[in-house]
């Protein structure tokens, strides 16, 4: 079977796909023939990441984050035997690959109809849109701004949070290209946060000041929503792609702000059954329609050029590999 690993960090050219003989489960696991590989953006940052102090620093020889959807080929000892056969869906390290070994205990149900676009985005990119909406708080009438409105986890975010009652959903993104994505998916405004004056779009659309943030671009942009909150309003962080996690000065959020991290392994750990219940409502708007699924599919052999369009910031929606 084939498997992409990388021996020294630095750009998508360092990814190598070689051959190795298929895992073998061991207590606790399932191993699993992989169907499609959901792709995370924080590879992109695991990869390139040499300071040992980095929260994204991984020693070499290193694996990939993914979420994989495939189906039970074998259970491990103490794992339930009849688990084989049924479909499945997992974030794990080691992702990128033929054949999987996952621990059973966050492995998600995936219903026959659902396509594996959908199912890739239970484990982690469905469950960080809305377990950040639930951290928000969001409630009926307010306004919700996503960043990063087009990508993975922003593409799921707008649409969820029309849902939950938003009066108004805007989504900013970073290149006029991507605008009309999450319009389709029912952002009332799109802005492009390249631009220099764009939150003063912002202010235009919401002269009251925004409800909800969800932020995971950092730097400038995370300062700018925190100055773009209504009072009371909660900013919700769960990332930096852009490399840069400010120190926020406690001042910013006297005038009744929040600022709230998230995390799906946080979360995890702190309420397991809300994170359950989460991916299995995703499991449900999906299979309902309610929620669309938006892919770009690459054949596994072409990783290299997957992490090149994850740096070039030329994804919408979820990029899959697919075996
Ligand atoms: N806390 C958690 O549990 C958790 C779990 C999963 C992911 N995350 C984080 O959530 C974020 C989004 O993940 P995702 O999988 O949805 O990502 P993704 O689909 O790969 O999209 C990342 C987007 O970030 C935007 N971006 C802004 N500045 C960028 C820069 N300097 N370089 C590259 N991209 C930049 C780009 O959109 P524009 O071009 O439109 O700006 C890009 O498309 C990441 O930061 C990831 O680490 C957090």
């Amino acid at each position: 079977m084939r498997r992409v690993r990388f021996y020294t960090h630095g750009g998508p050219e360092v990814l190598v796909t070689e051959e190795a003989g298929i895992p073998v489960p061991g207590p606790g696991q399932v191993l699993v023939r992989t169907e499609a590989i959901g792709v995370n953006y924080v590879d992109v940052q695991i990869r390139r990441e040499t300071d040992p102090d980095s929260i994204y620093f991984r020693s070499v020889p290193a694996t990939l984050t993914g979420d994989v959807v495939g189906r039970v080929e074998a259970t491990g000892p103490d794992t339930d035997p009849a688990l084989t056969g049924t479909r499945v869906a997992a974030l794990l390290e080691d992702a990128y690959a033929d054949y999987v070994v996952v621990d059973a205990e966050w492995l998600a149900g995936v219903p026959a109809e659902l396509s594996a676009g959908a199912a890739s985005m239970l484990p982690t990119v469905g469950a960080v849109a809305l377990g950040a909406l639930r951290t928000g708080r969001l409630g009926a009438g307010e306004t919700v701004l996503v960043t990063a409105g087009a990508d993975a986890i922003g593409h799921l975010a707008v649409q969820l949070a029309r849902q939950r009652g938003a009066e108004m959903v805007i989504a900013a993104a970073g290149s006029p290209a991507k605008l009309s994505f999450p319009k389709e998916l029912g952002a009332d405004v799109v802005v492009n946060y390249s631009e220099p004056g764009w939150a003063d779009l912002v202010r235009d659309a919401a002269p009251r000041g925004v409800d909800v943030v969800l932020e995971a671009v950092g730097g400038q942009v995370l300062n700018q929503c925190i100055g773009l909150l209504a009072p009371y309003g909660r900013a919700v962080v769960f990332g930096a792609s852009s490399g840069d996690l400010p120190i926020l000065p406690v001042r910013t959020l006297f005038a009744l702000k929040s600022v709230i991290g998230f995390s799906l392994l946080a979360l995890r750990a702190a309420a397991p059954e809300q994170a359950r219940a989460n991916v299995a409502e995703l499991a449900r708007l999906f299979g309902s329609g309610a929620l669309r699924a938006c892919t770009q599919e690459l054949p596994l052999a072409d990783a290299i050029r997957a992490h090149q369009m994850l740096e070039d910031r030329a994804v919408t929606g979820r990029l899959l590999l697919v075996p």
